[in-house]
């Protein structure tokens, strides 16, 4: 299994902040925000792993990260979103580094206190489909929203005004090797964008889609409020702690 770090995206909820650099090369507490979902990938037992980066500053991934010596990893690869044409679009630019290989994806915002270890060892045991995680939020109008028919989700919905759930899809994915064909597929969005949560309900559809309740706590870094609990949480706790 494979892993791809997605940190394109302007950024443009943190303006300025990132008028002049990436915003996944902030700091997050004592490290740059890349680092967490990196450490999370490597903590699953996940060491090939792609980063798709973009904008002017995405040179700079490199210098930072190089081939990956801060997380023991031998080698890390880089590749370039142009524009902001969505996470699923994103994603997509790792199809043919894959080679068809089963995938985890990592929003580049998003930071966890524990691992995904079991999660990634379960999906990997199925073999087929795809896996959300889920977390219980107090603003669940801010992300994916899982509505739930018993203990399976029915549907997501992306940032509903009035949701009929608290359960936040959160930016954490594995997918089998039909995703790529998947994405080429996909209609953009009123915003333009190729949305990850379409991808997620068309597995949803296809009855392959498992859902698992991440324990400890989970945090985007996308907006000044969730950025600075982001700090608090790493400096208070701790993060990606090994089960
Ligand atoms: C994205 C996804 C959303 C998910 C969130 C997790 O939203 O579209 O479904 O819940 O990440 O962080 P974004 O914050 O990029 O708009």
């Amino acid at each position: 299994m494979k892993g791809v770090i997605l940190a394109g995206g302007l950024g443009t909820r943190l303006y300025p902040l990132t008028k002049i650099t990436n915003k996944h090369l902030l700091p997050v507490y004592d490290r740059p925000m890349i680092y967490y979902p990196i450490q999370t990938l490597v903590n699953a037992g996940i060491e090939d792993i792609m980063v798709v980066t973009g904008g002017k500053k995405s040179g700079d991934f490199l210098s930072l990260l190089g081939n990956g010596k801060d997380f023991g990893l031998k080698h890390l690869n880089y590749t370039y979103q142009e524009g902001e044409g969505g996470i699923a679009q994103a994603l997509g630019l790792a199809e043919h580094w894959a080679q068809g290989d089963s995938i985890a994806v990592v929003l580049g915002d998003n930071l966890i206190e524990n691992n995904i270890a079991g999660a990634v060892k379960d999906f990997k045991a199925s073999g087929k489909g795809a896996k959300i995680m889920l977390k219980e939020v107090e603003d669940p109008e801010r992300f994916g929203v899982a509505y739930m028919d018993g203990d399976k989700v029915d549907r997501i919905v992306e940032k509903p005004a009035n949701p009929e759930s608290n359960k936040a899809v959160i930016g954490i994915y594995m997918y089998d090797g039909r995703v790529w064909d998947i994405i080429k597929n996909l209609k953009p969005s009123d915003r333009g964008e190729l949305e990850i949560t379409d991808v997620n309900n068309w597995y949803i559809e296809d009855g392959t889609m498992t859902a698992d309740v991440l324990d400890g706590w989970w945090t985007d870094a996308g907006t000044f409020d969730s950025l600075l609990s982001a700090s608090q949480l790493v400096s208070d706790t701790g993060t990606n702690k090994m089960g």
